[in-house]
């Protein structure tokens, strides 16, 4: 049995420990935004957040999960963080077949409730995980861009010039 927090809700799961939590929100919970792609952590296509940490749903056990809040595709907050990714997906024109999708917002969604200014490289090491077979690999890295330009601070003001 596992305890654990899925979108907010409270569940008691009593199915084998060794569950991956994969199986756990498609099967038992109808979650079905969360994808499955390879089973081994390759692919990025079952990332979800555990306690706001980008997790590979498809090779954690439900009995790592006790008294943790797993949020998924369905269950993401309308923090300013998520209205400016999908502000930008959709200005971006990021989707293809879509089926990476689901990962690659929630990767990139804990990228920026992190770290709401990553650099290049940031970006990168973010999303390296995440594999689209249609390779919007650009367009995902343009709109993580554009939300972080929305986001934090504005830069401060450049210097007057000299007369
Ligand atoms: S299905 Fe989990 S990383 Fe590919
Ligand atoms: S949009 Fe098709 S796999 Fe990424």
């Amino acid at each position: 049995m596992s305890k654990f927090f899925i979108n907010g809700d409270r569940v008691d799961f009593q199915g084998a420990p060794d569950t991956p939590l994969l199986w756990v929100l498609r099967d038992s919970y109808d979650l079905t935004g969360t994808k499955f792609g390879c089973g081994m952590a390759l692919c990025g296509a079952c990332t979800v957040h555990v306690n706001g940490e980008a997790t590979r749903s498809c090779v954690t056990p439900v009995s790592t999960l006790e008294g943790k809040r797993v949020t998924t595709i369905e269950g993401l907050p309308a923090t300013a963080v998520v209205k400016a990714v999908n502000a930008a997906w959709v200005d971006k024109d990021v989707v293809q077949c879509g089926y990476c999708q689901p990962g690659q917002v929630m990767a990139a969604t804990a990228l920026l409730s992190k770290n709401p200014k990553p650099s290049d490289a940031d970006i990168d090491a973010a999303m390296s995980g995440n594999i689209c077979r249609c390779a919007t690999y650009q367009r995902v890295k343009e709109a993580i861009k554009s939300a972080s330009a929305t986001l934090g601070p504005a830069r401060p003001a450049a210097a007057p010039k000299k007369a």
